[in-house]
């Protein structure tokens, strides 16, 4: 008794409506600064639509995140609905505010609540029997790189030789696209994070389907494939095309590197908008300098040790 008294705790104060893994990582991170973590939940609960949880049910909510891989490491208790945190000189503990990358700082409570209120319908049909059926399993084949790289030529080849071995395969290529679903998108940071949202999640439907997607947007940003490849994540492969700019640039397939060298399109990516190179890319194709069937050919054996065609 005496021993758990004295065990260095950190305190983390919240309404947790409800705990989620944002809230999880703040764990971690007191976990790290002490030997346990006393959870206190505000009593707030049970008030209003955005505190709709009771203390039993946060405190389930937490058991269920947390009891599995931290019992014994947290108690969670139930506080007043404490509106200021005031300390003196010498009270024997620290204060410290945590901040984390921007993924997990954006996670909202609101968000999570809104999604609780949905009910996922489960199918009839599971992927077992789609994957029986066809004889491969569905995947997305995610190709990332510059205009000019070998996005679209790639993912045009692989789908008819793909097609041609009996696979169900569908190619989503970046201008097809923004033609259709995502015709209201420029090309502003925001709206391609937006663009990519949704193909993620529209190449992971095809892919639940069990189709093999191959995917071919610039995709300039490392935390929007991030996520795109998490809405598949059973089966999901980043591919970069490597190929620097002066390269894609002097081959300039559609003319519009010359464009945007002339200010006639704005943010291209590139010239006024930047790339990010993938760290650790499932597969990386220098097309640069791989003749395209050579290219072809790497990202083709690829594919056939992932999906494990029968
Ligand atoms: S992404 O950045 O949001 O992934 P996406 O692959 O959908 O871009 O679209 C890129 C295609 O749009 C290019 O192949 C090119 O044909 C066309 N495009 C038009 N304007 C731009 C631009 N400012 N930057 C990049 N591509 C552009």
């Amino acid at each position: 008794m005496d021993k758990e008294k004295k065990l260095n705790t950190a305190l983390i104060i919240g309404r947790w409506q409800p705990w989620h893994e944002g809230h999880r990582e703040l764990f971690k991170a007191a976990l790290s600064r002490a030997e346990r973590v006393a959870i206190g939940v505000r009593a707030t609960h049970d008030t209003d639509q955005k505190n709709p949880f009771s203390f039993e049910e946060v405190k389930k909510f937490i058991d269920e995140d947390l009891k599995k891989d931290y019992s014994g490491k947290y108690v969670v208790v139930e506080l007043p609905n404490i509106t200021d945190v005031i300390y003196g000189r010498d009270v024997g503990y620290n204060v410290e505010k945590i901040t984390f990358e921007d993924e997990v700082e954006k996670i909202s409570a609101t968000n999570v609540r809104k999604s609780m209120n949905l009910t996922p319908v489960k199918h009839e049909v599971d992927s077992f029997e789609r994957e029986k059926r066809s004889g491969h399993k569905g995947a997305v084949i995610w190709l990332t790189g510059l205009s000019g790289s070998g996005k679209t030529t790639l993912a045009q080849k692989i789908e008819r030789r793909l097609f041609d071995k009996g696979c169900n395969v569908y190619m989503l290529d970046g201008d097809n696209i923004r033609d259709g679903l995502n015709s209201n998108l420029g090309f502003s940071d925001a709206d391609r994070e937006e663009n990519i949202r949704r193909i993620g999640e529209v190449a992971a439907l095809f892919a639940r389907a069990g189709f093999i997607v191959i995917t071919a947007f610039i995709s300039p940003f490392m935390n929007d494939r991030k996520k795109a490849l998490k809405a598949f994540k059973d089966n999901s492969y980043e591919i970069y095309l490597s190929c620097d700019l002066e390269t894609c640039e002097k081959r300039d397939p559609k003319g519009l590197y010359k464009k945007a060298r002339i200010g006639e399109i704005k943010d291209f990516t590139g010239i006024d908008s930047p790339y990010e190179v993938p760290k650790s890319p499932n597969l990386e194709i220098d097309t640069q300098s791989l003749s395209i069937e050579k290219s072809e050919k790497a990202l083709y054996e690829f594919i056939i040790e992932k999906i494990s065609i029968t």
